[in-house]
């Protein structure tokens, strides 16, 4: 699918209005993770070399249509404006006069920040009206915010649909990385790690990576359920027994696909979630009641290894175990060191797998690490996301 892009339109004397993913970690006011605040920079700092008004929409946190004192923008416009070097005007409402009058005073080289969005009801209901007020502030709409192209929101759909609307310097990126993943136009053996707890909120994308990838390797609470399916049985873990039957079919379709499906072939188990904790590794498909799986045991590590060494490509999302708890993080850590050495491309999608590879000191190691945890793997499952639609080329 090809869109508008932001290079290929004159914004010089435009008021641009910015549709930014600074739904950033917070502790106390203070920003404590920019990532996803310095990944927006290209974009602002090219519309402002433009000559360009800049206009930032972005959420933070899910306030539902109310003021959360704790989640207003002034600690994201402070850390933006030491970013840029520059002051950053920032507005205490999200639409009506005080808005309307900081844009009319606007001059180009100048940057603004709405409130957050999601100050606002419509702005999740996708509301027309907020969509008509925030379109009347611009001239032009440019989505960079990836990681909430999976919301049909105002501030990403509704408003880009009323103006002239292109992908920014971002979003070309993503889609750059992950395009080809999902296409799987990439170099095979083209491996999938996926992780974290839950297999429900997954299910769609392992059955659309099922169809482009060689290996599938599972661990992380999810696997649980595939391990109970192939008969184990499970103790106090993390299980979503209602799945049990989807996990079964996931493993039979693979079969007849010819494709890998790799799970854990021992566990570190513990009796609870702490530092302190008794723990052991078994093997024998036989967790005890009264303890749970908390990571992947050495032989399925080393197992891991062997299968990335032989990848060309890999995409991984969620963590192997409970990584959180350092008693815990051995398999999760082991294998995002392993990723950064091996030579592939390698790409990491997902808040927790991204905080895994962080941990573990190897991020400027991976190749891609995408800014959307949602965004990322819906994007791999269908191809395509309500934010980008609106930008599609006719
Ligand atoms: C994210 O952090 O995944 C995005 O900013 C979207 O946030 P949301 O899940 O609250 O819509």
């Amino acid at each position: 699918m090809k869109h508008r892009r932001l290079m290929d339109i004159d914004v010089k004397e435009k008021k641009v209005l910015v549709r930014v993913d600074f739904n950033v970690p917070m502790d106390g006011g203070t920003v404590t993770d920019d990532t996803r605040i310095r990944a927006a920079l290209p974009t602002i700092e090219y519309l402002l070399k433009e000559g360009s008004a800049v206009i930032l929409l972005s959420h933070l946190g899910r306030p539902r249509g109310q003021v959360v004192e704790e989640l207003r923008l002034d600690p994201v416009a402070q850390r933006l404006s030491d970013l840029l070097e520059m002051e950053i005007k920032k507005t205490d409402s999200v639409r009506g006069p005080e808005v309307q009058e900081a844009v009319d005073e606007l001059v180009y080289g100048e940057v603004l920040l709405l409130e957050n969005t999601r100050f606002e009801k419509g702005e999740t209901e996708n509301d027309s009206e907020l969509a008509r007020e925030w379109a009347s502030l611009g001239d032009v709409f440019v989505n960079d915010a990836f990681g909430s192209a999976h919301r049909a929101h105002c501030s990403n759909v509704g408003l880009g649909e009323k103006l002239p609307a292109v992908a920014g310097f971002l979003l070309e990126e993503e889609l750059s990385a992950l395009g080809s993943l999902a296409r799987g136009e990439v170099e095979h053996p083209y491996m999938a790690i996926m992780g974290g707890a839950k297999v429900s909120d997954k299910i769609g994308v392992i059955e659309a990576l099922l169809e482009k990838v060689d290996t599938l390797l599972l661990a992380g609470g999810m696997a649980n359920t595939f391990l109970k399916a192939k008969g184990w049985e499970m103790g106090d873990s993390l299980l979503e027994k209602d799945h049990v039957s989807s996990a079964q079919e996931i493993m039979k379709r693979a079969e007849e696909m010819g494709k890998e499906i790799i799970l854990p072939s021992d566990l570190l188990i513990a009796r609870e979630i702490s530092e302190e904790s008794e723990k052991e590794v078994i093997a024998d498909e036989l967790i005890p009641a009264g303890w749970r799986g908390v990571d992947i045991g050495p032989a399925t590590i080393a197992r891991f290894k062997e299968e990335l060494d032989k990848a060309k490509t890999v995409f991984w999302n969620g963590p192997l175990g409970v990584f959180e708890v350092d008693a815990f993080a051995r398999g999760t850590m082991e294998v995002a060191q392993h990723m950064a050495e091996i030579q592939a491309w390698t790409v990491i999608g997902g808040g927790d797998s991204v905080a895994a590879v962080e941990k573990a000191s190897v991020a400027a190691k991976i190749r891609h690490i995408s800014t959307g945890g949602g965004a990322a793997l819906e994007f791999l499952e269908k191809g395509t996301l309500p934010g980008l639609e609106i930008l599609r080329e006719e």
